[in-house]
C-alpha cells in the first residue's frame, strides 16, 4: 500500500522480541504505522531474522566499525533519511545515542524500558527491583531524550512482584506487558499531527 502510514524504523540489538510484537501490530489494517525497517549494530542479533522473516528491509550498523560515537549515529541517521523515516523505535537497542543524534529525532523516537520509570534506569532493572523489594515492578514507553531513560513518559504498564520471583520470572512477566504496551505506544504517537 502507499504509505499514509507513519514510516517507522526500528533499532534492536537482540532478541527482537518487542520488534516481533510491533511487526504483529503493524499487520493490523488499521494501524497508523508500518516498520519499514530494520537497523542492528550486532550481525548476530536475531532481530534482524525476524525483520527479513516478515519481508522488512534490514540494514547492519556495526559499532565496532566506528571510531566515535558520532560517526556511528551519522551512520544510523543517514540510513534512516535514504528510507524517508518518520520515526523510529528503540526496541533492545544496546547503544547510548548522542545528544545531537536525539535531537535530530526529537519527539520522533520512543524507547521500551523494563521498569516503572524514573525508578531503575539503566540496565539489571528486574535485579534492581528485586533488591529493592518493590511490590510492582513493570515497563516503560517514553520519548527519548539525550539524558538515559529520561525523556517524556507516554505509557507504563505494571506487575505485580511475586513471592518466590528471580529476575528471570519477573523478567518474563514484565516483557509480555512490554508487547502489549509498545504497540499501543506506537499507535498513539504515530497518530499525532506532528510526527
Ligand atoms: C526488553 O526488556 C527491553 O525493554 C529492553 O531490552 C529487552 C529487549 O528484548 N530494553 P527484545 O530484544 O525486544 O526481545
Amino acid at each position: 500500500m502507499p504509505y499514509s502510514r507513519k514510516k517507522v524504523a526500528v533499532l534492536v540489538s537482540g532478541s527482537g522480541s518487542n520488534l516481533q510484537a510491533l511487526i504483529d501490530a503493524c499487520a493490523a489494517p488499521d494501524f497508523p504505522a508500518a516498520i519499514v525497517l530494520v537497523i542492528s549494530n550486532k550481525a548476530e542479533a536475531y532481530g534482524l531474522t525476524r525483520a527479513k522473516n516478515a519481508g522488512i528491509p534490514t540494514c547492519l550498523i556495526p559499532h565496532a566499525e566506528f571510531t566515535t560515537r558520532e560517526a556511528f549515529d551519522d551512520a544510523i541517521h543517514q540510513a534512516l533519511v535514504e528510507h524517508d523515516i518518520d520515526m523510529v523505535c528503540l526496541a533492545g537497542f544496546m547503544r547510548l545515542l548522542t545528544p545531537g543524534f536525539v535531537a535530530k529525532w526529537h519527539g520522533r523516537m520512543l524507547n521500551i524500558h523494563p521498569s516503572l520509570l524514573p525508578a531503575f534506569k539503566g540496565l539489571r532493572t528486574h535485579r534492581e527491583a528485586l533488591k529493592a523489594g518493590v511490590a510492582e515492578h513493570g515497563c516503560t514507553v517514553h520519548l527519548v531524550t539525550p539524558e538515559l531513560d529520561a525523556g517524556p513518559v507516554l505509557m507504563q504498564a505494571k506487575v505485580p512482584v511475586l513471592p518466590g520471583d528471580t529476575e528471570a520470572t519477573l523478567a518474563a512477566r514484565v516483557l509480555e506487558q512490554e508487547h502489549i504496551l509498545y504497540p499501543q505506544a506506537l499507535r498513539v504517537l504515530a497518530s499525532m499531527p506532528h510526527v
